[in-house]
């Protein structure tokens, strides 16, 4: 929204007066007097009125190393979930960008912005998710080509893009899946007569895991991080 719409939205104060207020230095955005009433101030702008805060709402861009057992939900009656790994204060405001199952481990994005992890998780934008798993039986000679063709997923009735296989060891692989169907990386290997026995998230787009993180703990994500997505 344009500054001065947003001066005399958030006022009492009319359109003609919010501009000359502008006009007249009264007014910052995170922290810098601005005089262009045409400055785009988005929803995590900071904005003051002769110091007064307008508003005030604070990003925050975490990434979570899950343990397994934890669910990908705010709360629950009977399971832990990721939400209580991360700092009470910060709770309520963020949701998760990209679930994982309980019995899965690894990246976890949490975030406030929803925007921004929209572009992260929306099927059409094909962000790569890279895992690494291990499976019940040996990886058989055609899954890589399996998965690159796409499977058929009949409850939501479409065909999975194509997905790139690195095996790493008898039943032991990478595989970077374009969307986060639930169940995707399960039911992948379901169709193709194998089961998953352990699942772990390293990546999102360009956002890894890395190894410094330990299991439950979490960081926020860096500016570059941050950019990286859209
Ligand atoms: N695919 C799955 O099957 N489970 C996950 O947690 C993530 C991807």
């Amino acid at each position: 929204m344009r500054l001065d719409r947003f001066i005399s939205k958030h006022t009492e104060h009319s359109h003609q007066t919010a501009r000359l207020l502008v006009a007249r230095g009264r007014v910052r955005v995170n922290q810098q007097q601005v005089h262009d009433l045409r400055a785009d101030i988005d929803r995590f702008a900071t904005v003051t009125l002769d110091g007064e805060v307008l508003q005030e709402n604070t990003a925050h861009y975490l990434m979570l190393h899950k343990p397994v057992g934890y669910l990908s939900a705010t709360r629950d009656p009977c399971h832990p979930t990721v939400l209580e790994l991360v700092a009470p204060e910060l709770r309520p405001c963020l949701h998760i960008g990209g679930r994982l199952d309980r019995s899965t481990s690894g990246l976890l994005i949490l975030t406030n912005d929803g925007l921004w992890s929209r572009r992260l998780t929306e099927p059409k934008l094909k962000v790569p998710k890279v895992y690494h798993l291990r499976t019940a039986a040996p990886i058989s000679a055609e899954t890589a080509h399996r998965f690159a063709e796409g499977i058929y997923l009949s409850y939501e009735d479409l065909t999975t893009s194509p997905a790139q296989l690195q095996q790493l060891g008898e039943r032991e692989a990478r595989l970077t899946i374009y969307e986060g169907r639930y169940h995707q990386v399960k039911r992948m290997f379901t169709a193709v007569g194998n089961r998953i026995v352990a699942l772990h998230r390293e990546r999102m787009g360009s956002i890894d895991l890395g190894e410094d993180l330990s299991s439950g703990a979490y960081r926020a994500l860096t500016p570059i991080e941050i950019a990286s997505v859209g």
